[in-house]
């Protein structure tokens, strides 16, 4: 696991955008795995900043999103569609078509989830997987448990995941209580891993999912396993690594 700890914000975002701009460059049909959640936001205005001053075209890439909430409306102000769709996709040449989310307002999540499982298993491997980390060291929706799921599937929410997210909505009430994510497996069939975390909240997770036992309890920790991983942390959320 290659580790990077960057000085402030400013080097975070750049760091993350130029993997994944270098990535683009030097192989214009890259898959991209790609994340919602406060973390990569600045990485991905970075990326938009690089398609406007010309420096990358995602014309030819394709993008698979690690997940999504059940029963909010795709363009409820939350939806992870939504977000992607403002915070990138609109602002980029990728092809809308090339987008990939799990699809949430489906009457059937189950089959949602299946659905998702042949379109990755089409797209064959992820290049690169851009992960966040959660509070309790969920990736993706993959919440702490006695076992974990490889495929993509439908989740329960766990209390802490839905409060850390109430932010975004009026009222904890409001955020949904499941969700469809990509499994583990899924995840670290990628070829390269970006997990990048951010600010002292994160610092514990981040020690334990790096350096702690690999254990179900702490889903992030199966990122050991994988070949290739790199780590963008700040000094808050680096300072136990
Ligand atoms: C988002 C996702 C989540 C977040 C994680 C961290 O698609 O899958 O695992 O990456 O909850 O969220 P933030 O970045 O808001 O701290």
């Amino acid at each position: 696991i290659n580790i990077i700890k960057v000085n402030n914000e400013q080097q975070f975002n750049e760091t993350g955008a130029g993997i994944i701009a270098s990535l683009v460059q030097t192989n214009p049909r890259v898959k991209l795995g790609l994340a919602t959640g406060s973390t990569p936001v600045g990485v991905y205005q970075r990326l938009i900043e690089l398609y406007k001053e010309g420096v990358v075209s995602f014309k030819l890439a394709s993008s698979y999103n690690l997940d999504e909430y059940i029963g909010l409306p795709e363009d409820h102000s939350e939806s992870y569609r939504r977000f992607m769709n403002e915070k990138l996709f609109n602002h980029i040449d990728m092809p809308l078509e090339n987008t990939h989310v799990p699809s949430g307002n489906s009457s059937n999540a189950q089959q949602a989830a299946d659905e998702y499982n042949r379109l990755l298993d089409e797209a064959g491997q992820v290049d690169l997987q851009l992960l966040g980390l959660g509070h309790n060291g969920h990736i993706g929706f993959n919440e702490p448990d006695e076992d974990l799921q490889g495929q993509t599937h439908v989740v329960t929410l766990d209390e802490l995941t839905r409060q850390a997210n109430a932010r975004f909505f009026d009222s904890i009430d409001d955020v949904p209580t499941h969700a469809i994510t990509m499994g583990i497996g899924s995840i670290l069939k990628a070829k390269q891993i970006l997990l990048m975390a951010k600010g002292k909240d994160k610092a514990e997770i981040v020690a334990k999912a790096l350096k702690g036992p690999i254990t179900t309890k702490c889903p992030a920790s199966f990122l050991q396993t994988h070949p290739n991983v790199v780590v963008i942390l700040d000094q808050e959320a680096g300072s136990l690594v």
